[in-house]
């Protein structure tokens, strides 16, 4: 398996520095095939868990502190039960505190323990190596503790952590997918309702390729909760409850009333959602062209509408539109950075790739990244 290295690491590290066996556990980071920004807005989205996340160690402590141990940046962590705050900028230690303090405010008794966790998804590639972490929180800590909670129950934790610690205000796509996922399975969810339909992945001829910009906007967490608020404020003034509700003519109603701006944003959330009905169905059927092309009316939305993208995004994007073995590609994630998913003809990335990085590096002095992944299962114990 490919995680068993990472699973070694994580167990070795933790027996040689307390002495005894971990409850191991591996939460995936994952994909998004489209729906973008859906979520916050309680439409739809289609993600996937990936074989690549974070494997954790827990164990009860007999010290009178929780101690944890990032080995990827060899940074710990050492907090009292009693007393947690948020640290400022804190970085991963804010996920960790944010997650603990979630589960306490359920009535939940946690006691002290002690935590190791490594990762190999890059941090800031659209990947959710955030919601990885969060969920290999929650989730070690359930069973360690036999808190007997539901992994519904364990990804609002998630989600709440993020909130509340770490200020971001995000939707419940990437907890989702990290716990919820399917070996090959896509996951069109209803995030209003948290209804979720499986989907076998099997793209016959083509496969999923995905690239990373190596690029992470520093304004991507205060952008991401502004385009929130402008979503809301206008499903507010429609006064439905999300802009999930909305229609092109509720839209155009309020046209005059609402910035230019907002109207732009609104309208692409409508449209996105629809896209990923569309998108399913045309999976459904097989059609994967048209589901190609669904994917580049994604990224051009992000691009212009919801203004979420980069120029390295965007130059990625338009090389793939001009190659005749890219079915279709877009940003993937909150955007900003990290990564682009291509869906490619088999045996033609190389090709691509040879051609783009050159390009990519001369017009940004930046290293192109290729990334491959397969569909993967989601959060769950290593036995
Ligand atoms: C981030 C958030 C998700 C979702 C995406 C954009 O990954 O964590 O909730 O909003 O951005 O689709």
């Amino acid at each position: 398996m490919i995680n068993d290295q990472l699973t070694e690491k994580v167990k070795s590290t933790f027996l040689k520095q307390f002495e005894t066996e971990p409850l191991l556990s591996f939460s995936p980071g994952r994909i998004n095939l489209i729906g973008e920004h859906t979520d916050y807005n309680d439409g739809f989205v289609f993600p996937a868990a990936i074989n690549k996340g974070i494997v954790s160690g827990v164990q009860k402590s007999n010290n009178d502190y929780c101690s944890v141990y990032a080995i990827d940046i060899d940074e710990v962590l050492e907090f009292s039960l009693s007393n947690i705050q948020p640290i400022e900028n804190g970085g991963w230690k804010n996920y960790v505190l944010g997650v603990v303090t979630e589960i306490l405010k359920k009535d939940k008794i946690i006691h002290n323990f002690d935590m190791v966790f490594a990762g190999n998804i890059p941090l800031g590639a659209g990947l959710s190596s955030s919601a990885a972490l969060e969920n290999s929180i929650v989730f070690g800590l359930n069973e360690l503790f036999e808190l007997g909670l539901t992994k519904e129950e364990m990804i609002y934790i998630s989600q709440k952590a993020e909130h509340n610690y770490v200020g971001v205000q995000c939707g419940i796509m990437d907890q989702y997918a990290s716990m919820f996922g399917k070996e090959k399975k896509a996951l069109l969810l209803d995030c209003r309702n948290l209804k979720v339909t499986y989907f076998s992945i099997d793209f016959k001829e083509y496969d999923i390729l995905l690239l990373n910009t190596n690029v992470k906007h520093s304004l991507a967490e205060s952008a991401y909760n502004q385009r929130r608020s402008v979503c809301e404020a206008v499903a507010k003034h429609i006064e439905i409850p999300a802009l999930r509700d909305a229609t092109y003519d509720q839209l155009l109603t309020i046209k005059e009333e609402i910035s230019q701006d907002s109207y732009q944003k609104a309208l692409f959330i409508i449209q996105e959602n629809e896209r990923v009905l569309k998108a399913s169905n045309a999976l459904d059927k097989g059609d994967y062209t048209t589901f190609g092309e669904l994917l580049f009316e994604s990224h051009k939305g992000l691009q212009n509408q919801y203004e979420v993208s980069c120029p390295e995004l965007d130059f990625l994007i338009d090389q793939a539109i001009k190659n005749p073995d890219i079915l279709g590609a877009r940003m993937m994630g909150g955007g900003f950075g990290g990564c682009t998913i291509n869906i490619v003809k088999k045996g033609a990335a190389d090709a691509f790739i040879n051609t783009v990085a050159p390009l990519y590096h001369k017009q940004f002095d930046k290293a192109l990244t290729r990334y491959d992944v397969q569909i993967s299962k989601g959060t769950h114990k290593i036995k």
